[in-house]
């Protein structure tokens, strides 16, 4: 598979092993929209990890003659979720032999609606890895140390590409730049770079447009970038946004990092619009919210800006200092138009059981 996980190679797992973990959702400011080969990201990108967004996963395994899963969501057998887990497990055992003859039984549930936008593959592709790593370092015998959190993002990238980053908490970067240092195709790491007061603790009040499962799956979306003809732009357009907001982040240049991100969100949204198959995951009610996201900066002058994931709902980002203000405007003017509001903030990132 990779060097990174060579050594469990010849391992063997003939106990009942089980391990808990909770990982969290993140919201990219930088997006990851488009693949090379095998979940390498065409383009850097950098997430917030979130707090109160996250998947609480379960997972027991034992001997059997084959690979099987039986996943639980929300207390409910769901055979889509272990068929994706199936296939996450097919690809590993590839290399990880010992997976062939293991059955699993996973439970897992979020405490937010999920295939609306936030990124509920992240967290719970997150979770399930950091179960299966645990299980596996139970086995070889060995301490949740540095190494463990670098291999459950090389782990949860390969079954979701934006799951590395939820790994761990804060800002969070995934995938090469120009410039040399930390920065990996094949895990996320903590932002190393220096970040300005003003964007510790930064809060996310997602507004909930739409609860229905999206019409195109971000797989398949990433899979229509392939012969997207803004495909080079857009990947280019990504990288020069990748190193601005670094600036704007180490200076505390609202302007720029908010202008970024919002551009990050319509150019997402904008390779949906003109892809080959094109489509629209947008309701009207999104452009309506993000009308009234910059009237009220406009008129207040206050630094609130919006994102969106794969999805309708809306993510107004803004910093600690303004939260009581942004929440009482978000109240009064938001709440009636929305099935409901999650007012999530940076977290610490995945938490064991
Ligand atoms: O992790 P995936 O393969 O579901 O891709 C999701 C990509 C976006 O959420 C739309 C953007 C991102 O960088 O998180």
């Amino acid at each position: 598979m990779a060097t990174l996980l060579d050594q469990f190679n010849d391992l063997k797992i003939s106990d009942e092993l089980a391990a808990k973990w909770e990982a969290p959702s993140n919201i990219a400011f930088v997006k990851y929209w488009g693949k090379i080969g095998h979940q390498i990201p065409a383009n850097p990108s950098l997430s917030l990890t979130l707090k109160n967004s996250y998947s609480q996963t379960t997972a027991l395994c034992y001997p059997s003659d084959r690979c099987e899963v039986i996943f639980k969501f929300e207390g409910k057998e769901n055979q889509a979720f272990a068929v994706k887990i199936q296939a996450f497990l097919q690809i590993l055992s590839k290399d990880w032999k010992f997976l062939q003859k293991l059955k699993f039984e996973v439970s897992s549930s979020n405490t937010f609606p999920h295939s609306t936008g936030i990124a509920s593959s992240a967290s719970g592709m997150a979770a399930f890895s950091l179960c299966l790593l645990d299980i596996i370092y139970q086995a070889a015998k060995l301490p949740v140390d540095q190494l463990f959190y670098i291999r459950a993002s090389f782990l949860a990238r390969l079954a979701s590409g934006s799951a590395c980053r939820s790994i761990y908490g804060g800002l969070v970067q995934w995938g090469q730049t120009s410039q040399s240092g930390s920065f990996s195709d094949t895990h996320a790491t903590p932002l190393v770079h220096a970040i300005h007061p003003e964007f510790k603790n930064l809060h996310d009040a997602i507004l909930i447009v739409s609860s229905e499962e999206k019409t195109v799956s971000s797989r398949e979306g990433h899979g229509r970038m392939e012969d997207h003809v803004f495909a080079q732009t857009r990947f280019t357009q990504a990288k020069n946004h990748f190193q601005e907001i670094l600036v704007g982040l180490k200076t505390g240049d609202w302007d720029k990092v908010g202008t970024i991100i919002e551009s990050e969100a319509l150019s997402l949204h904008a390779m949906m619009l003109t892809s080959p198959n094109p489509y629209i995951l947008l309701k009207p009610r999104t452009l309506e919210l993000i009308a009234l996201v910059k009237n009220f900066r406009e008129q207040t002058k206050l630094p609130v800006y919006f994102t969106l994931d794969a999805g309708p709902n809306l993510h107004v980002i803004y910093p600690d200092s303004v939260k009581d203000k942004i929440k009482t405007f978000l109240e009064n003017e938001a709440r009636p138009f929305v099935e409901s509001i999650i007012f999530d903030e940076e977290g610490d990132g995945p938490r064991l059981c």
